[in-house]
C-alpha cells in the first residue's frame, strides 16, 4: 500500500516481532518436534516401520527448519506440490522485489513478521506432507484438545447461561435483548485471550467463570463499536427488509474460544438478530491453536456427548442448525496465506464474494487484526476504515485482544498514556477491542 509505514518485523531488536522469532517461534517447534517423539508408537502401531521412517524424516526437516530461522538464512521457496504452493512461491518473489539490491534474499528476522510468522506454520506443515504415511498428522491436535478440556468448568457455566438466556429471549424488551448480547459479545472477545502460539503451545485454558468478571473486565476495552454493531442487527431485525440476517464469523482458535464463538452464534439465531451464521476456519494446522475443520465437528461432538445436560443440549442445537443450513462452514487456503486483506479482491475473488453476502464480518483474534491492518508501524489514532484500505466486502467488525504491537483508531494520547504506565499493554491479552467499520 502506497505510502504506508515499514511492517512489523524482526529487525527492530527487543520489539514483540523480534522476541517472537527469537524465542517463541524456535520454542513453538521444538514442542512440535517433541509431540513427533512422543507419538514414535503409535506411528509404528499404525504403520509400521514406515511410520518410523516418516517421524524422523518429519523431525529432520523440523530441525532444519528451526536452524535456518535461529540462523537468519534465507528464506528458501516452498517445494513440495500443495494447492497453494505457487502463491507462495510467488509471494516469496514479491517480498525479494521489494528489497535494495544490496539486503540479499528476504531473511527470518529481516523481512516482514507477519510474512516469515505465516511462512513458519506453513513450513511446518510442509514437513508434515513431505512425510507420509504420516502427512495427515495434526501436530496441535493434542493441545487444542487439552485446551478444552481443561475449560470444561467454563464451557459448562457458559452453556447453561445461554439455555437459560433462552428460555426467556422471546420475552425481552429492546434494552434486556441488547444487554444480552453485548454479554456474549464480550464473552467471545475475552475468548481471545485462550490462543496458545502467544504461551508457546503452553496451555492457556479458561479456568474461571467469564461470565462473572465481565463487568470488572469493561475498563480493558479500549475501542468499543459494540453500540454500532448491535444497531445495525437491530435495524435488520425491524425493518425485516430481508428475509435472511446473514452473520459471518471469521474464526480464530478451537478450545475454548470456539465454544464462546458458537455460544454467540446460536444466541444470535435464537434473538433472531441472524438467520444464517458461516464460519470461515484454517485448512491446515496454523498459529497453534487456530480452528480447522476437524476441530469444529471434534468441538460439537464433544459438546453434544457431555454429561451435563445444558452442554448436551448445546451440541444437539448446533449438530441440528448445520443439518439444517443455518451454520455454514467454509474452508479457503487464503487464511493460511500471509497476504494481508486488501489483497483479497485479487487473490482471492470467490472468498471475496462470499464475504459480500453477509450483512456484517465478525474477524476474531489479533491475527486476523494484523492482517487487517496489514500489520503496520501506524500511528494510534489512524481510523480503523483508512488502514483497511479498500477491505470493505460488508460491515465489519474486529473482536480482538491485543497480542502484537499494532493498535488504531484510538483516542489522541491513548496510546501514550498506556505505554506510559503499562510498556506492555499491546502484547500480553489483557486488553480488547470491538472495532467496527460500516456506515455510520
Ligand atoms: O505470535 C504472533 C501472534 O500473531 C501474536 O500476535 C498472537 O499472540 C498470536 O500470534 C495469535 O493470536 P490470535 O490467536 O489471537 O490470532
Ligand atoms: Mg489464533
Amino acid at each position: 500500500m502506497a505510502g504506508s509505514p515499514e511492517s512489523l518485523s524482526g529487525q527492530d531488536v527487543g520489539s514483540f516481532a523480534y522476541l517472537t522469532i527469537k524465542d517463541r517461534i524456535p520454542q513453538i517447534l521444538t514442542k512440535v518436534i517433541d509431540t513427533l517423539h512422543r507419538h514414535k508408537n503409535e506411528f509404528f502401531e499404525k504403520h509400521g516401520e514406515e511410520g518410523t521412517e516418516a517421524e524422523k524424516k518429519a523431525i529432520s526437516l523440523l530441525s532444519k527448519l528451526r536452524n535456518e530461522l535461529q540462523t537468519d538464512k534465507p528464506i528458501i521457496p516452498l517445494v513440495e506440490k500443495f494447492v497453494d504452493t505457487d502463491i507462495w512461491n510467488q509471494y516469496l518473489e514479491y517480498q525479494q522485489s521489494l528489497m535494495n539490491e544490496s539486503d540479499g534474499k528476504p531473511r527470518w528476522f529481516y523481512s516482514p513478521w507477519l510474512f516469515v510468522e505465516c511462512y513458519m506454520y506453513r513450513r511446518i506443515h510442509e514437513a508434515i506432507i513431505q512425510s507420509p504415511p504420516i502427512d495427515d498428522f495434526d501436530v496441535f491436535k493434542e493441545s487444542k484438545e487439552q485446551n478444552f478440556f481443561e475449560s470444561q468448568e467454563s464451557v459448562m457455566t457458559l452453556c447453561a447461561y445461554l439455555q437459560e438466556s433462552m428460555k426467556a429471549v422471546e420475552e425481552l424488551g429492546e434494552e434486556q435483548l441488547k444487554g444480552e448480547f453485548f454479554k456474549f459479545l464480550q464473552v467471545s472477545l475475552w475468548g481471545n485471550k485462550c490462543d496458545l502460539s502467544l504461551s508457546g503451545g503452553e496451555t492457556s485454558s479458561q479456568k474461571n467463570n467469564l461470565m462473572n468478571s465481565l463487568q470488572d473486565l469493561q475498563p480493558f476495552v479500549l475501542v468499543n463499536d459494540s453500540e454500532r454493531l448491535w444497531s445495525l442487527l437491530s435495524n435488520c431485525k425491524k425493518t425485516r427488509e430481508k428475509a435472511s440476517v446473514r452473520v459471518d464469523i471469521v474464526l480464530d482458535n478451537a478450545g475454548f474460544e470456539l465454544i464462546t464463538d458458537l455460544v454467540l452464534a446460536d444466541f444470535l439465531l435464537s434473538s433472531k438478530l441472524a438467520t444464517e451464521i458461516h464460519f470461515y476456519g484454517k485448512m491446515i494446522p496454523w498459529f497453534v491453536s487456530d480452528t480447522t475443520i476437524h476441530d469444529f465437528n471434534w468441538v460439537i461432538k464433544q459438546v453434544k456427548h457431555s454429561n451435563h445436560k445444558w452442554t448436551s443440549k448445546c451440541g444437539v442445537d448446533w449438530a441440528n442448525y448445520i443439518k439444517m443450513g443455518r451454520w455454514v462452514y467454509h474452508d479457503h487456503l487464503f487464511w493460511t496465506l500471509p497476504h494481508e486483506y486488501w489483497a483479497m479482491p485479487q487473490v482471492a475473488p470467490d472468498l471475496y464474494a462470499e464475504l459480500q453476502k453477509a450483512d456484517v464480518i465478525l474477524f476474531k483474534g489479533d491475527l486476523n487484526y494484523r492482517k487487517l491492518t496489514g500489520d503496520r508501524k501506524w500511528a494510534f489514532t489512524i481510523p480503523f476504515h483508512q488502514v483497511l484500505n479498500g477491505f470493505h466486502p460488508a460491515p465489519l467488525c474486529s473482536l480482538r485482544t491485543l497480542k502484537a504491537e499494532i493498535q488504531v483508531g484510538l483516542q489522541p494520547g491513548q496510546g501514550e498514556e498506556l505505554t506510559a504506565s503499562e510498556p506492555n499493554w499491546l502484547t500480553t491479552g489483557k486488553y480488547g477491542i470491538f472495532q467496527f467499520d460500516g456506515p455510520l
